[in-house]
């Protein structure tokens, strides 16, 4: 919680938005379209939050009760909510122990003839293996939908998160690497699916239709002018928060490259993670939980939070535990054993080692 990275730049474009952009979409319009086109996507959606994003997403593509949508089970629930709204099933599948994403061959057995969709995350601002998900998303013919909510920056193959599948998502949230407090935005190609996603944002009316026309009653997610100019003013800063992303995991990295038995974000041959945030994923040998790990760091004063739940672990999906752990063990394991490093952008090297002593202090004990 060291802060998002806001400069005089940021204070400007808000101080132009607060004077002259409360009758218009300038800047909601100008940050979908540039946002849209740095992700090679044709359309940019901006919503309030992500979490609405992936539900219009979805609504958009007629996902409704009896139908099955799957994901991962490690990632934050608004992955999945939207799939819970529309009275759908989320099905949860086992990640991958080195990247923590989706794993392609879980995805495999858990199709049914009423799976509608596949939602892989990229988790962290690690990247799955997009190559086998789309092969099986074109085999089975079930569209493909990118989670890149933490992911902004990340490539796989040269190819950057969010240009994944039917459509892809991203956040603003204050925690996020581009922050507008809440926001979140939507990246499609097929503009059949574009309208109807439009449509849909406000109140079922028509794009330049006439006023107070609706033809459906729908959503009302449309984004405010001024959290879109926070946030275009932040993406305009894009490459820059990207690099401090790097620095502050470089430096963990660095700093703990001679405690045994930890693994950090994978840094692919092929790829380029952002990391959004630091993971740790603390080796057996230490038989310490994440929790536990973090009750130790906290009593040397430094913070840290942990990994996900698995989904079907929580209360908010009663009943789902006990056949999940079994199906599922890469991610039961993982969640229980990973914490993510202080991240945010104004975080100093000093405060980067204070952290590390404390995870080298605990870890020591373990050893
Ligand atoms: C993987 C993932 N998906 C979706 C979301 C939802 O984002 P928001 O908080 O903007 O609704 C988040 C953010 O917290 C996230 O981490």
């Amino acid at each position: 919680m060291a802060g998002p990275w806001i400069t005089e730049h940021e204070i400007k474009v808000v101080e132009d938005c607060m004077r002259n952009g409360w009758y218009n979409y300038g800047y909601v319009e100008k940050f979908q379209g540039e946002f849209a086109a740095y992700h090679g996507r044709k359309f940019g959606i901006m919503t309030p939050n992500c979490t609405h994003a992936i539900h219009l997403l979805l609504t958009a593509m007629g996902i409704g009760d009896g139908d099955e949508v799957i994901l991962p089970e490690c990632t934050w629930i608004a992955s999945g909510a939207g799939i819970s709204y529309l009275r759908a099933t989320p099905v949860f599948c086992d990640i991958d122990p080195v990247h923590w994403c989706i794993d392609p061959a879980s995805v495999e057995c858990a199709i049914t003839p009423r799976t509608k969709a596949i939602i892989a995350v990229d988790i962290f601002g690690n990247m799955p293996d997009w190559d086998r998900l789309a092969e099986i998303s074109r085999r089975h013919g079930i569209p493909l939908i990118d989670d890149a909510a933490e992911a902004l920056g990340s490539t796989y193959k040269g190819v950057r998160a969010g240009k994944f599948g039917v459509g892809s998502v991203f956040s603003f949230h204050r925690t996020k690497t581009v922050v507008t407090g809440e926001g979140g935005m939507l990246l499609l190609d097929d503009e059949r699916l574009y309208e109807r996603c439009m449509f849909l944002r406000d109140h079922g009316r028509k794009p330049g239709g006439p006023a107070y026309y609706n033809y459906e009653v729908t959503y009302k997610y449309m984004p405010f002018n001024l959290q879109a100019a926070v946030g275009y003013a932040q993406f305009q800063r894009i490459e820059e928060l990207i690099r401090k992303k790097r620095w502050i995991f470089e430096r963990y990295k660095e700093k703990l490259s001679d405690i045994d038995d930890i693994m950090f974000n994978p840094e692919p041959d092929q790829g380029f993670n952002s990391v959004w945030i630091t993971g740790l994923l603390i080796g057996k040998r230490y038989k310490l939980g994440k929790l536990d790990m973090i009750e130790k760091m906290k009593a040397l004063g430094a913070p840290a939070r942990p990994f996900f739940y698995p989904l079907s672990s929580l209360p908010a999906y009663p009943g789902q535990e006990a056949a999940h752990r079994a199906r599922n063990p890469v991610a039961y394991d993982v969640c229980s054993r990973g914490i993510n490093l202080p991240g945010a952008l104004l975080l100093t090297e000093e405060q980067i080692d204070f952290v590390c002593g404390a995870v080298r202090r605990v870890l020591a004990e373990r050893a």
